[in-house]
């Protein structure tokens, strides 16, 4: 009998213990700083759960990249460099910037190759990201791991009396989770069941006993964090996803979403020797908002599913010198387009679909994403009002690229004070409306798109995106060079392509073209798909152009081994 009761309590302990395993330590990304950067995508492993370690993408030798401090005004160039084996992009997620600049689907990065964007750093001083963006494959590769975080700041934030020691009281958390199979290799998937900060499970920080400061990115493929600390206190909100709001917002909860970014301030003045959990309460989420459902299985099921969890279990240390111990009474005078100086209102709709690629879909303005269909042609400097209208039964964060907007209504009501600043991402509730102002001035390009998209990974990989241009001039057939009907493997190859069609689009001339622009080989074809020798090629990359009966080509770059 009592050996009984000692192997239950013995069982017990164990089981408790394997709950409550061991934290371990947050991971802080290197920074970058001045005024080129060096990237370099090529996947590593880090030993994230015990036994094998994870194969995961990577960025200058680590899983999730540097993060790189930008100051607004400095013309920046950053050196992509794609060692991946397959194509990719690298998007500037907030940044006002020429489109061609932008890294979105329209600028691929083929393997072996650098892409070299350069421009003005034009952003108010905040919290942003890079992140991969080629169209049907942002889920795939952000999965891996690719992206990185980015530290703008001005001469504003600059002045203030915030916390801005790296690491020390000024700590950056990028926010996701994963999904592993046995041998510990990530899954793709739309919700892990592992919560992962800066790439750690279980994560641990200690932070000194005065007012820190967390800059939070919702970098996770769909998940919304609905963010709080486990003894209920305040904290205060500084920023909004493009700059500063005019004064610290006292919340207990903050929702962020997939994209989104938010700067907090946290009081732990005199509270050395404690500790404190900042959490997801996201059981307090109703099942239209992304991570408030809880599915019992299928694709979508997983561990945090409408659960509350830890982000990162906080001890708090020892003060550090001259820390900052007060919250500022105010931060900067935001000065926002005012409603009256709008020349357009464009109504986007979000909706369900039943059919789409894979099943049931969600729809803008009633279609899909297509490479070649620009949606909107913006004026350049005009000031729009886009009224985001939604009749779907889920929630969706809204993002649009080139511009910071300012909320006008959720709703039909004013945004809550921890909304009312520059925001590039917005949750659109489900069944609900939500109107934003924005000015579209510089860079008129009536070639190059930008796109505006949900941030929910699958959802956009899905084709819930749209494009505009900015400019006065007028826009020809955009672009014949269309990749994303196109499937070429393998890559690299040894001397066999195949290549594949979706829309029953046949082919009838296949141009293999060397990287000096040389035709070097040429096919007649008359195939939705087909296998092409082009063994007698010498090693190195190439382009392989297919030619429709109707004169569209499809471009596509593979490399020789
Ligand atoms: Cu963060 Cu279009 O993306
Ligand atoms: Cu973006
Ligand atoms: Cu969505």
């Amino acid at each position: 009998m009592k050996l009984k009761v000692l192997f239950t309590t013995l069982l017990a302990f164990m089981a408790v213990g394997h709950l409550h395993a061991q934290y371990n330590p947050l991971w802080i990304p290197d920074t970058m700083v001045g005024t080129t950067f060096n990237l370099t995508m090529r996947d590593t492993f880090r030993q994230i759960l015990t036994g094998n370690q994870t194969i995961t993408g990577g960025i200058n030798g680590n899983f999730w990249g540097p993060t790189m401090i930008w100051n607004k005004g400095d013309v920046i160039t950053v050196n992509v460099n794609n060692q991946i084996t397959d194509t990719t992009t690298i998007h500037w997620h907030g940044m006002h910037l020429p489109a061609i600049m932008d890294g979105g689907p329209h600028q691929p990065i083929p393997p072996f190759t650098t892409w070299s964007p350069y421009w003005k750093v034009d952003n108010n001083a905040a919290l942003y990201w890079y992140h991969p963006h080629l169209h049907m494959m942002a889920e795939e590769q952000l999965s891996m791991g690719l992206g990185g975080m980015i530290i703008v700041r001005d001469p504003i934030e600059s002045a203030l009396a915030l916390p801005r020691t790296y690491g020390v009281d000024d700590i950056p958390l990028a926010l996701t989770d994963r999904k592993f199979d046995a041998l510990n290799q990530f899954i793709t998937s739309h919700y892990g069941d592992s919560m992962m900060t800066n790439g750690v499970v279980r994560a641990e920080h200690t932070i000194p006993a005065q007012v820190v400061r967390l800059r939070l990115l919702d970098a996770a493929m769909e998940r919304s964090y609905n963010i709080g600390f486990s003894d209920g206190r305040t904290f205060y909100v500084i920023t909004t996803d493009g700059g500063l709001v005019n004064a610290p917002v006292p919340v207990t909860r903050f929702l962020l979403s997939a994209g989104e970014r938010v700067e907090i301030l946290v009081n732990c003045t005199g509270q050395s020797g404690t500790t404190v959990d900042l959490r997801a309460y996201n059981s307090e989420l109703t099942p239209q908002v992304p991570g408030g459902e809880s599915f019992p299985g299928g694709p979508f099921a997983n561990a945090l599913g409408h659960a509350n969890f830890n982000i990162l279990h906080l001890n708090i240390g020892a003060a550090t010198a001259s820390p900052i111990t007060t919250i500022p009474a105010t931060l900067t005078t935001n000065t926002f387009y005012p409603e009256s100086s709008a020349v357009v209102t464009r109504t986007v709709t979000i909706s369900d679909s039943t059919v789409g690629p894979g099943g049931p879909t969600f729809l803008i303005n009633h279609k899909l994403f297509e490479m070649d269909h620009i949606d909107y042609h913006v004026p350049l400097d005009n000031t729009e009002i886009w009224e985001i209208k939604s009749t779907s039964g889920f929630g969706h964060p809204f993002h649009i690229h080139d511009v910071e907007f300012h909320i006008l209504t959720i709703n039909g009501a004013a945004p809550p004070a921890h909304q009312d600043g520059w925001k590039d991402v917005v949750f659109i509730p489900a069944n609900q409306t939500v109107r934003f102002i924005a000015k579209f001035n510089d860079y008129s390009d009536s070639l190059k798109p930008y796109m505006f998209h949900c941030h929910i990974a699958l959802h956009e990989d899905l084709g819930m995106m749209g494009q505009f241009v900015v400019g006065n001039s007028p826009t020809g057939i955009m672009n014949r060079v269309l990749n994303n009907k196109m499937k070429l493997y393998p890559n690299p190859t040894k001397g066999l392509l195949y290549f594949e069609m979706q829309d029953n689009i046949t082919i009838t001339h296949a141009t293999v073209i060397n990287v000096h622009g040389q035709v070097v080989k040429e096919f007649e074809l008359n195939n939705q798909k087909s296998e092409l020798d082009v063994s007698m090629l010498n090693k190195g990359l190439y382009f392989l152009r297919l030619t429709d009966a109707v004169s569209g080509s499809y471009i596509k770059s593979y490399l020789m081994e």
